[in-house]
């Protein structure tokens, strides 16, 4: 297994990261997930734009010239490691760096930490055509949301309570309003209407979840960015999530009880099926350049 680390690509176990680096001390990085397929990636300029805003959103400088190599190397990863057909992702992350542990930040000019890897995806199909369960708990996180970084215990904790209640996901409830999943959007359909949580400070602004209002103004569907009260779920047809490492997958049970009918939705199934249709072009396109 070959990843990328700091200008290099190295074997894996290789690949070791300084005690000092600021991602290991503080969480002080920010992280992407992008989905590839037959080894083109997946909605490519949208990871990197949001890649962009986050860096920004907590200061850490990353030279143009790595960045703009960002893509190559990825695509450079799924070719080295076998990963030119098929479902795979690429987790990239990026670190304020090493330097000597102070709350602020380290001189300017340290160099951040960028690290990149490819593996395989087992894209969960069955699950799907079962559907998911949920638990709804509280959203315990910190008010920038929208920022992905790799400061992710809440997400753990709260993924984790979901794992042991036998359940997929964890639906984030804040103040009645439900945010998200652990590690996914979640959309509600009521009356036929689709409808997830406003962009904003509380949430991440899912590529997955961008793509689908795409997806939905081309299959002639509704959707709606407004609050979806956690009082409302027993009330309505379907939940879904989505996410790069889900697609969008349908949640049947909330806390035991039944979403609709408790059986995957007609407007779940309709998105998965766009969503994937999507995926396959674009890549298959990407793969002919
Ligand atoms: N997480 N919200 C949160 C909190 C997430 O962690 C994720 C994805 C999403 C969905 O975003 P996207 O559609 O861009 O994948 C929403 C990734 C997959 C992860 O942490 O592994």
């Amino acid at each position: 297994m070959t990843v990328y680390l700091n200008g290099a690509f190295v074997d894996r176990a290789a690949a070791t990261v300084s005690v000092d680096d600021r991602g290991f001390l503080f969480g002080d990085g920010i992280y992407e997930v992008t989905r590839a397929r037959d080894g083109a990636l997946f909605e490519w300029e949208r990871h990197l734009r949001r890649l962009d805003r986050g860096l920004a959103g907590v200061a850490i400088a990353l030279a143009a010239s790595v960045r703009d190599g960002l893509a190559e190397i990825s695509e450079r990863l799924l070719r080295e490691n076998g990963l030119d057909s098929g479902d795979a992702i690429v987790y990239l992350q990026i670190t304020r760096g090493v330097a000597p542990r102070t709350h602020y930040f380290p001189p300017p000019g340290t160099p951040p930490t960028v690290f990149l890897s490819a593996s395989r995806l087992t894209v969960p199909d069955e699950l799907r055509a079962r559907g998911a369960t949920a638990i709804a708990i509280p959203d315990i996180r910190w008010g920038r949301c929208d920022l992905k970084t790799v400061n992710l215990l809440p997400n753990v904790l709260a993924k984790q309570q979901a794992v042991a209640a036998g359940a997929f996901e964890a639906i984030l409830v804040k103040d009645g309003v439900v945010t998200e999943g652990a590690s996914s959007n979640v959309f509600v359909v009521k009356d036929g209407v689709l409808r997830t949580h406003p962009l904003g400070p509380h949430i991440l602004a899912g590529v997955t979840r961008d793509v689908l209002f795409e997806l939905v103004a081309e299959l002639g569907l509704s959707a709606n960015e407004a609050p979806v009260m956690a009082a409302e779920l027993p009330g309505v047809s379907e939940v879904l999530v989505t996410a790069t490492t889900a697609d969008v997958m349908p949640i049947v049970r909330i806390d035991g009880r039944p979403v609709g009918d408790g059986r995957p939705g007609p407007v779940a199934g309709a998105l998965h099926a766009a969503l994937r249709t999507r995926m396959e072009r674009q890549c298959a396109r990407a793969g002919v350049r």
